[in-house]
């Protein structure tokens, strides 16, 4: 078991330690206990730390197997912190939500589409999505007849798979950040899969804005179609994505024992997709 106490002093003094071996000033908090902003010279910089440091090394290799293909630049990297262009003015896709909606689905099919042209690196770099996927076996605390639907979906989809890409993995509201007139896309997990998998993430977000608004069910069916058009996707497989993903999801919360309560009220809106 991880000594949270222990691992977060740990994590400071790291921090401290690259910060003075990079020469970083003005460093302030930005997002959560690990991430900054800061300076180095006259140049805006984020320091992005994590106590998973397996996480944060492939989220490094994932930036960098992204690199010109429309993510944020590393500029330094040492066991657990990343130095990272800060993306200006940074704001993200959320604030589009609910009344630009449309323009927010335009804009991710844009940064996808760049995104899905990086090349396919090799085979032991990343993981599978059907790795991820092994998790929907295991015994959760999720009613049978979703978890047995998101099993056969699961199994059908991965059977009658397209090409395989590079995928981001986690490409929600959040981690597309407005730069100047275009966008950068910041947090990639780096996994291997078709590319219909992607949008999946975009289309439960953000969740608790999403299911408090009273035409969730119109807005994901849009989205769907939306992403399906500019993108050339079978809109029937984006829907079972969705839900399998959303079950996933749910599954890797139990597991690192975060709160649930959006989970079953998203699958629900989901399920009626895919039946
Ligand atoms: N390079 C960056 N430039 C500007 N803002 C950033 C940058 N990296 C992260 N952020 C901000 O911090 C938030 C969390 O960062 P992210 O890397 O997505 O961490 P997490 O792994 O916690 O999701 C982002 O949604 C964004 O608002
Ligand atoms: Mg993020």
């Amino acid at each position: 078991m991880i000594d949270l106490h222990f691992n977060f002093a740990f994590q400071l003094d790291l921090i401290q330690q690259t910060v003075r071996r990079w020469v970083i000033s003005n460093l302030k908090p930005l997002s959560g206990d690990y991430i900054f902003t800061g300076l180095q010279g006259n140049r805006e910089v984020v320091l992005k730390a994590s106590p998973d440091i397996q996480a944060l090394n492939q989220e490094a290799r994932a930036l960098k197997a992204f690199a010109g293909f429309g993510v944020v630049e590393v500029l330094a990297q040492e066991g657990g912190v990343l130095l990272l262009e800060r993306v200006m003015p940074g704001g993200s896709l959320k604030s589009y939500f609910p009344v630009k909606d449309q323009e927010a689905v335009q804009i991710a099919c844009e940064v996808i589409r760049k995104l899905h042209h990086a090349p396919l690196p090799a085979r032991d770099e990343f993981p599978h999505i059907k790795n991820w996927l092994l998790l929907l076996d295991r015994v959760w605390n999720i009613p049978e007849s979703y978890i047995n639907k998101a099993r056969a979906l699961r199994d059908k989809l991965l059977a009658t798979s397209a090409p395989e890409v590079l995928l981001h993995g986690d490409l929600h509201h959040e981690n597309i950040l407005s730069r100047g007139s275009d966008f950068a896309v910041i947090d990639p997990k780096g996994v291997i899969g078709e590319r219909a998998y992607e949008v999946g993430a975009f289309i439960r977000n953000p969740i608790p804005q999403l299911l408090d608004d009273p035409d969730a069910d119109n807005i994901i069916k849009t989205r769907i179609r939306d992403f399906a058009s500019n993108l050339d996707l079978d809109a029937n497989r984006i829907a079972d994505w969705c839900f399998v993903q959303a079950v996933l999801a749910w599954a890797w919360a139990l597991e690192d024992g975060l709160n649930t309560v959006y989970y079953k009220p998203l699958a629900e809106l989901l399920y009626n997709l895919v039946l």
